[in-house]
């Protein structure tokens, strides 16, 4: 009975702290479709709910793609205290998750003074 109720709560916060935040975790097959380290969609998923849900809601992922996303977290960058590292962070994730198949377009601008070469197209 206890056990129960103690599961009832554990389900009802759950619940509550996915509400709250109002995005999905990220997957491994996220990370696989983009193509970059689940890790990185964590982080990046973290900064985002770190930096961004402060001041408004939480704006998901497939609200823009990933050239206008680019533009808004950059437009935030003074508002929300962003480090380039930051930006890298969030826009990785948010090119990864918005089904924007150009996502590369982010990335490399994200971290321009990065490598280049690495993420280009797969070909087989
Ligand atoms: C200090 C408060 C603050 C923080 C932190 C903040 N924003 Fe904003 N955001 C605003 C305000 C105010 C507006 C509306 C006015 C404007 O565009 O400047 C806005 C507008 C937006 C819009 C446009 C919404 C629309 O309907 O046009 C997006 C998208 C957005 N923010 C994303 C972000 C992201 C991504 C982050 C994190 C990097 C972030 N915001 C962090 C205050 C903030």
């Amino acid at each position: 009975m206890k056990l129960t109720r103690l599961i009832a709560a554990a389900a009802a916060l759950a619940g509550m702290v996915a509400c709250a935040v109002g995005l999905p975790p990220v997957t491994a097959l996220d990370a696989q479709t983009a193509g970059v380290p689940l890790v990185a969609l964590q982080r990046g998923r973290d900064v985002y709910v770190a930096k961004c849900g402060g001041c408004h809601k939480l704006y998901p992922p497939a609200d823009y793609d990933d050239a206008a996303w680019d533009a808004q977290v950059h437009g935030m960058r003074k508002k929300a205290r962003l480090t380039d590292g930051d930006i890298a962070a969030i826009l990785t994730y948010l090119a990864a998750m918005n089904g924007d198949p150009s996502f590369e377009l982010a990335l490399d601008r994200a971290s321009a003074s990065g490598p280049t070469e690495g993420h280009g197209v797969v070909t087989q």
